[in-house]
């Protein structure tokens, strides 16, 4: 594995991994806490009747009032401030003008570029009164990021991250969408190195103090297997099942982990009341 000071490597050269230092994680410090504020704001929104593309256009209007920019907007041809993934959506749903309704759950992902560095997050919402399957598949897919998380620190492995996924997430009967990883992020929005978010102690690219990355799991109720549909963007679970998927991004420090997207008011999982 090749490892490299960041510096001003600003493209992405395949299997380079960047080595950050403190100016970058200062910049992903505040890009994190813009994209984190404004999936605060989502919370306030979030509600049955309420559409998908009214809370886009309230994410783009956030992001760009904190003197930042979407980074999904006009990226490979997507046209959007978000990504809004409900009930069995896996990911990339694409915000719409049908309103939200009593029992969804939803994703909603946001990149805010500040200062030309990336903050990457997305959390789950409950609109109305989800049953409990889906109540109980956000939580542990929420709660399997964070094993995810902890595992972090220099000299583990990606493959330490992906098993405490996995082995969480199947530990409850789900299973981890494999289509779809985690990745390097910083400068560039999706870098080196993919974080499987399932896999074997010990194994993939060994972490080191400096390497900024998300960590993103997609759990489904069913089976992992995904189709795309006809739009070329929203993936779904081939079996109809429920997904759920929350997004950190990370930094790799001396002892362990920064998490960049903490909420700032606290609203890391659902309920938000
Ligand atoms: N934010 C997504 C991620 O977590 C990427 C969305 S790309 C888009 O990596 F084009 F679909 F918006
Ligand atoms: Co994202
Ligand atoms: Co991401």
């Amino acid at each position: 594995m090749n490892y490299v000071p960041a510096g001003t490597l600003t493209t992405r050269t395949a299997g380079t991994i960047k080595l950050h230092g403190p100016e970058a994680f200062e910049g992903m410090r505040k890009a994190g806490r813009v994209a984190a504020a404004c999936l605060d704001m989502v919370a306030k929104e979030a509600a049955p009747g309420v559409t998908t593309a009214e809370l886009d256009r309230k994410i783009y209007d956030f992001v760009i009032a904190s003197g930042g920019i979407p980074a999904t907007i006009y990226y490979r041809g997507y046209r959007h401030s978000s990504c809004t993934s409900l009930n069995e959506v896996v990911c990339h749903g694409i915000p719409n003008d049908k309103p939200l309704r009593d029992g969804d759950i939803m994703n909603v992902d946001v990149t805010a570029i500040v200062d030309g560095w990336h903050g990457d997050t997305s959390r789950m919402y409950l609109i109305g009164d989800p049953p409990l399957k889906a109540r109980r598949l956000v939580d542990v897919t929420y709660e399997a990021m964070m094993r995810g998380i902890a595992a972090v620190k220099p000299g583990a492995t990606t493959g330490d991250i992906g098993h405490a996924i996995q082995a969480y997430a199947e530990a409850h009967s789900y299973s981890v969408v494999r289509d779809f990883c985690g990745h390097g992020v910083g400068r560039i929005f999706h870098d080196a190195p993919n974080i499987l978010h399932y896999g074997r102690p010990s194994s993939g690219v060994v972490l080191r103090e400096g390497m900024i990355f998300t960590v993103e799991p997609m759990i489904n109720a069913g089976k992992h297997g995904v189709k795309l549909k006809s739009d070329g963007w929203t993936a779904v679970t081939k079996d109809r099942s429920l997904s759920a998927q929350f997004e950190h991004t990370v930094g790799v420090t001396a002892t362990g982990v920064d998490i960049f997207t903490t909420s700032p008011a606290g609203l890391n999982k659902p309920p938000y009341a």
